[in-house]
């Protein structure tokens, strides 16, 4: 398998280290900062071995020059911003699985954008699909946790983590440092509105793997300020009393018929200085009610690790943009 990596910054350097530590070979790798680019990829992600690649702002000409088999892209989050590197994977012929936050689920955040690269990836005969932490956990973990269940009522899960063991790109998706208008914001979500929050796609992705029509979404976003300076480490610099510290957001979706559950998915991402560990909560309320707790810690495994376990899965899927649902369940392939 031949995979190149599309954005080397804190996530495409562990995936990198993953696949150097597994004996993939990696053949390309994009960044764009002159910082990166022109570099030893090893130098630039951290790597135990030089590979031999070096990093390239070129894209398309890498990828037509090394021809890899799956475009790993770490890069964005939005796939306002991640539609042109996704369709110049796919133009080459590459598969590709993308962290993009949005990318979990896009069909009902951003439709258009969504329908063009499924097209894209149909007519080239290649799949895309959206990995990270949403595949096992946000997505997964649900769907998998209600399969013991007689009756399902509700399905509520929380995920609590600290966007500053992430890269910048994270931060500024969340709004990290900046002034809000309000401080507590809630909308039904549109189509094509921008920045979705994280639980969205994630709150449709399971809501699709459970085969229920696609109904409105409330969106409560409150914002948490920061009461004193707190250092981020990924920003290198403080965010300033009344800025923004990070975010909670709550995605519901009612039932709409009887025997639908009710979907409710908070994700809180807010700066803790120091703080390593992240988790999630579930419950579910039926017959039986359960509940579950995850909890991680020691970096960015739990996403790095299920990308590589996904790439073979990917490669395999039927062309277009492939959905969880569509998806085998994620194995572990050490
Ligand atoms: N779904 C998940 O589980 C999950 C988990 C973690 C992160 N994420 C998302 O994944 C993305 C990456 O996270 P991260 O922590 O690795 O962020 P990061 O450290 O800021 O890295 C982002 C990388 O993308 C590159 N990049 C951005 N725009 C580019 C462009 N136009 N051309 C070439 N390269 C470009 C940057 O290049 P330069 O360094 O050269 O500027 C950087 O190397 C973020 O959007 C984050 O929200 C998703």
């Amino acid at each position: 398998m031949k995979v190149a990596i599309y954005g080397v910054g804190e996530m495409g350097s562990g995936v990198a280290k993953l696949l150097q530590q597994r004996g993939i070979e990696i053949v390309a790798a994009i960044a764009r900062s002159p910082e990166k680019v022109g570099r030893d990829l090893a130098d630039v992600a951290g790597l135990d071995a030089a590979t031999g690649v070096i990093v390239s702002s070129d894209a398309e000409g890498e990828f037509a020059r090394t021809k890899p088999d799956i475009v790993v892209l770490t890069s964005n989050s939005y796939l306002a911003d991640h539609e042109p590197f996704l369709a110049t994977a796919v133009r080459s012929g590459a598969n590709a699985i993308t962290i993009a936050e949005e990318a979990s689920h896009p069909w009902r955040t951003s439709p258009d954008a969504t329908q063009r690269l499924d097209a894209l990836a149909r007519e080239h005969g290649v799949s895309i699909y959206g990995g990270g932490h949403e595949d096992a956990f946000w997505i997964g973990l649900g769907a998998q946790l209600i399969g013991v269940s007689h009756r399902v009522d509700a399905i509520r899960w929380e995920s609590r983590w600290n966007p500053d063991t992430c890269g910048p790109e994270i931060l500024s998706s969340l709004g990290v440092g900046e002034r809000p208008e309000q401080q507590t914001v809630t909308v039904e979500w549109q189509p094509n509105m921008p920045r979705p929050p994280f639980a969205l796609p994630a709150l449709d992705g399971l809501a699709h793997r459970l085969g229920l029509p696609d109904a409105p979404r409330l969106v409560t976003t409150e914002f948490v300020l920061a009461e004193k300076p707190v250092w981020s480490w990924a920003l290198d610099r403080n965010i300033e009393a009344g800025e923004i510290l990070g975010l909670r957001d709550t995605v519901v979706r009612e039932p709409q018929a009887v025997g639908e559950p009710l979907l409710q998915f908070t994700v809180s991402g807010v700066l803790r200085p120091g703080v390593h560990d992240s988790g999630e909560s579930w419950t579910v309320e039926g017959v039986p009610n359960l509940a579950m707790e995850t909890s991680f810690s020691g970096g960015t495994y739990q996403v790095t690790g299920q990308v590589v376990n996904r790439l073979q899965d990917v490669i395999d899927a039927a062309p277009g943009w492939v959905t969880h649902a569509e998806m085998p369940a994620i194995a572990y392939r050490g």
